[in-house]
């Protein structure tokens, strides 16, 4: 296990890492704050959001150190409809036994750089209203609250608020886009 942030690198996730990534996945999902899934994630639904976000130039990365996934991020479309397809939405994953060590600090940045490099203008959070390390962290990361509804999750026997956190890539909304991000897209409509 590395000791040091200098022995962990970022790199482009790839199907071998997929147990890892669910291992790491899975604990959080069973005793943290930092997703609202309730079951298990079956190796096969990782391998599939992958490659249909590799399609579209959104990035899915790992931090390694000696040989071990140490934790995992990427990005998605905030949603659907054409007029969204400049703004995404992220997860960020670090394993249990490496938090507040760094590991986070390497990945996020990547993930923004990599975003921006595709062309996306914002970049969208989801975070529990208790998960103040996330919070913490993605403010320091040049992300703002921009909403929070309350009591829309149950988990754990209590009700769950979801703070929605936003920064904008490279020129943000202070300008128009060029091109469309990643994978072209279907014109508006009038
Ligand atoms: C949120 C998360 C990704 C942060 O990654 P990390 O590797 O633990 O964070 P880092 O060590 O890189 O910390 C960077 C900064 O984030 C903030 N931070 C991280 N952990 C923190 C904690 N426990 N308490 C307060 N601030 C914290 C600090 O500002 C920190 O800077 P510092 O080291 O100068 O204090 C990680 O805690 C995690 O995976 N949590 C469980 C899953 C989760 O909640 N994912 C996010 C869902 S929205």
């Amino acid at each position: 296990m590395p000791d040091s942030a200098q022995e962990i690198f970022v790199r482009p996730s790839t199907e071998a890492d997929v147990p890892a990534m669910i291992a790491i996945y899975c604990h959080h999902v069973q005793h943290g704050l930092g997703d609202y899934e309730m079951e298990p994630l079956h190796p096969d639904d990782i391998k599939r959001r992958r490659k249909s976000m590799l399609k579209r130039r959104l990035p899915h990365i790992v931090a390694e150190g000696n040989g071990a996934i140490l934790g995992y991020a990427y990005a998605v479309p905030f949603r659907k409809r054409p007029a969204y397809r400049y703004a995404v939405k992220h997860s960020i994953y670090v394993h249990q036994d490496h938090l507040h060590a760094g590991i986070g600090r390497r990945l996020l940045p990547a993930l923004i750089e990599a975003c921006t490099a595709a062309g996306y203008r914002q970049m969208i959070a989801y975070i529990d209203g208790a998960n103040l390390p996330s919070i913490e962290f993605h403010s320091a990361n040049g992300f703002r609250q921009v909403g929070l509804l309350p009591c829309v999750g149950f988990k754990f026997g209590r009700w769950t608020d979801t703070l929605l956190m936003q920064r904008p890539l490279g020129a943000g909304g202070s300008a128009s886009p060029d091109d469309p991000p990643g994978k072209p897209v279907t014109e508006d409509r009038p």
